[in-house]
């Protein structure tokens, strides 16, 4: 169940990435179908916010073409790219 949680989050956060470039729909749109699968899991939903989008959206553009998708060091603790080559 653990490593099912786990595998989901992946996939919810590839889902984040796929969406940045590929970014056709609204924040809010994005947010239901996001919200729709945390509460499905138990988890609470998130809103957006645009500092932190904006910060995930640069690091991912500087990154685009030399595969450094880790931990971005940066103030909002989180992992704008999963994929490490
Ligand atoms: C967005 O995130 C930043 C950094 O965590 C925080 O300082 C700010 O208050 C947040 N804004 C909203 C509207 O939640």
């Amino acid at each position: 169940m653990r490593s099912m949680m786990k595998a989901l989050a992946c996939l919810l956060a590839l889902a984040l990435v796929i969406r940045l470039f590929h970014a056709q729909d609204s924040p809010q749109d994005y947010l239901s179908a996001q919200n729709t699968a945390r509460a499905a899991v138990g988890v609470a939903p998130m809103t957006w916010n645009t500092t932190v989008a904006t910060y995930a959206q640069n690091y991912l553009n500087q990154h685009i073409g030399d595969c450094k998708m880790v931990h971005s060091g940066g103030p909002y603790g989180g992992e704008p790219g999963m994929g490490q080559c």
